[in-house]
């Protein structure tokens, strides 16, 4: 499959008199794709029902004319001022019972009824005009789900529902009482209409009702996607996406791509690097103007999952972004690397966000592709170098790879709800154990939470997944493949309690925690042979082997046949250790790689990425900073 190039262009931002030279400009850099339309509304419906289609249709002959195919996004993700009149209850509320006012975006509440019919007639207005357009070749659905904190909402909609919501679940206020342990602080309830949403309780809310609110909320956005998707497809053959974003976790990701055609995500990789990246000071400023090596590829992974193999990069950072604490520019080479990163990852379009840096509003620190006044900016002269390469470079596909590292969302809503230490996140944790894996120069496979089927990898990791339900521990324990556990695996019920016999209570894992403890960062636990534990620990009892010891000689991991149960959080030498143990077990080459240069095996192809601001060295010859290398296998 040809690799394609992209960017997103907002026609109502400039006067038409321009979008035809705009159009060329975009083909004779090689771009195929161009994003139009998801912030829109107000341009086409100034006032209810007052509706003005006609620019879009002109701005969509303009660009397909000129050879490019369009995503057409549905705008819902800025509902105009006037619908803040006609439901003024739609406005998605924080935690601390405020309502989100209109002034920027993103301030509906996925619960509002009212709010989800308008959303329901706009998606068909724009389905039934250019479902059949022959330069629609691709829609997006609304714009990053979850933005800016807005999946969980507290609005009087958001309570209605989540109590049908419970009522669905549990049938009964006894039974949601005994599976929540309501006995406790006489929280008892004596009917679903009881039931507040979790916020400004005197102190925490029980996690069993806070864990059930996530899955709520998450439920709202999958309902909330499915309808526009439904709409779309009435009327339309082409691709139906959404775009995700970095480390955004609050509601299920791989239940929204079940709807989907193709998964697509907005890589922003030095706007990540302070507050989504969760890693320290030094490598904050090693990497500032490259991104973290890893941070990215774990989300290609993610979202080819989450696309069922289908995904795209629909907005790649093109120079300074205006959001993250400090805004440094990209080293040169950066902004191709990442296009071949995603790439190397299997991604089929790479867009560049935006076009032409706008000069007005939110975003006039942001750059695009062309600078305010019209001139190249940086960003479109490595595209353009990109598009070169892509007519040239070889075919890149990605097979099955023989690791595979299970992530999923509800896991993380519990991790969430209860932490149990500070900063320890599930998203944290299989990161960490990604970027060990990448380190020892693996390719990954993320799978869902929900897989039963493992066959055709080596190693399954599964670190964290804090409520298995017993088909799956029957498959993993069933699996016939190396399996890493632990920690926290199983700790709680499907409604958050501690299960009895305690966890992980695996078959054929003769392994109990006995007790768990969380650790400041200044009390790391050392292991014998190497690393530590950090943040948090398991003391472990069990018949399994000792597989690596703490330093008192108490176990750290176990090991039983196939399965490997770690108790703790390891650092990065002890996830080295085991891995590469592992590993070499299993017949899969590692290879230790530090600094910035990482790899990714694609079908034939090794691709080399150096995100190193010095040149390095790969088996297969020097690198430059910044560069990317071909290696045939
Ligand atoms: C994304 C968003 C875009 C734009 C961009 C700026 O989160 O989808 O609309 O705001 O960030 O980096």
């Amino acid at each position: 499959m040809k690799r394609t190039l992209g960017t997103c262009y907002y026609p109502e931002h400039w006067p038409e008199e321009i979008w035809e030279a705009d159009a060329r400009r975009m083909a004779e850099t090689g771009l195929t794709w161009v994003r139009i339309g998801e912030f829109a509304w107000s341009r086409l419906e100034p006032a209810p029902g007052d509706l003005h289609f006609e620019w879009l249709d002109r701005a969509i002959e303009t660009l397909g004319a000129a050879g490019l195919k369009v995503v057409l996004g549905t705008p819902t993700a800025t509902p105009p001022r006037w619908m803040i009149d006609k439901h003024p209850d739609m406005l998605a509320v924080d935690a601390d019972g405020r309502p989100r006012k209109f002034g920027s975006r993103r301030h509906y509440c996925f619960s509002h009824e009212g709010y989800g019919k308008e959303s329901d007639r706009i998606v068909r207005l724009l389905a039934e005009r250019y479902g059949r357009n022959p330069h629609v070749a691709a829609w997006q659905t609304d714009n990053e789900y979850g933005c800016h904190d807005t999946t969980l909402s507290y609005s009087a909609a958001a309570e209605a529902a989540f109590r049908i919501w419970l009522e669905a679940r549990y049938g009964t206020i006894e039974a949601l009482n005994r599976a929540w342990g309501n006995v406790f602080w006489s929280m008892d309830y004596s009917s679903f209409q009881e039931v507040d949403l979790p916020n400004l309780t005197v102190t925490e809310a029980n996690p069993s009702h806070s864990l059930a609110f996530r899955r709520f909320s998450s439920d709202q956005v999958v309902r909330f996607n499915r309808r526009q998707v439904e709409i779309i497809r009435a009327h339309s053959g082409a691709p139906v996406s959404h775009n995700f974003m970095g480390r955004i976790t609050d509601f299920d990701h791989f239940k929204v791509g079940d709807d989907l055609d193709i998964a697509t995500w907005d890589s922003y990789p030095l706007g990540f690097l302070e507050d989504r990246v969760g890693a320290d000071e030094t490598h904050q400023r090693t990497f500032a103007r490259q991104g973290d090596p890893d941070f990215q590829a774990f989300h290609h992974d993610l979202y080819r999952a989450v696309g069922k193999g289908r995904w795209w990069v629909m907005e790649q950072q093109p120079g300074p972004v205006n959001w993250a604490p400090y805004n440094p520019a990209p080293l040169p080479g950066m902004m191709r690397l990442w296009a071949w990163e995603a790439y190397a990852h299997g991604a089929e379009a790479v867009c560049y966000f935006r076009w032409r840096q706008a000069p007005f509003a939110q975003e006039q620190m942001h750059a695009g592709m062309l600078r305010p006044d019209n001139a190249d900016a940086p960003a479109l002269i490595e595209a353009r170098k990109v598009a070169e390469e892509l007519d040239i470079a070889p075919e890149v596909s990605t097979p099955q790879t023989p690791v595979a590292l299970i992530f999923d969302y509800d896991a993380d809503f519990a991790w969430s709800v209860q932490p149990h230490g500070k900063g320890l996140s599930y998203f944290q944790l299989v990161f960490d154990t990604y970027r060990a894996l990448r380190k020892l120069g693996l390719s990954v496979d993320i799978v869902r939470g929900e897989a039963r089927d493992f066959s055709g990898y080596r190693i399954v990791a599964a670190p964290g997944l804090i409520h298995m339900p017993q088909d799956l521990k029957t498959a993993l324990a069933e699996a016939g493949t190396l399996v890493v556990l632990g920690p926290r695996t199983a700790a709680r019920t499907a409604d958050m309690v501690i299960p009895v016999p305690l966890p992980p209570d695996i078959p054929g894992l003769e392994v109990t925690v006995a007790r768990v403890e969380s650790l400041r960062p200044d009390m790391p636990i050392p292991l014998k042979g190497g690393g530590k534990f950090v943040g948090y620990r398991e003391e472990l009892d069990g018949a399994a082997d000792v597989m690596m010891e703490l330093e008192d000689g108490e176990p750290a991991v176990f090991r039983q046949d196939h399965l490997t149960y770690v108790g703790g959080w390891g650092d990065e030498t002890v996830l080295k250790r085991l891995y590469s143990e592992l590993c070499e077990e299993a017949g899969i080459e590692t290879r230790e790689l530090s600094g910035g240069l990482r790899c990714r095996d694609t079908k034939g192809v090794r691709i080399w990425t150096n995100y190193g601001a010095e040149p390095a060295e790969t088996p297969a010859g020097p690198i430059e900073a910044a560069g990317v290398l071909f290696e045939k296998l």
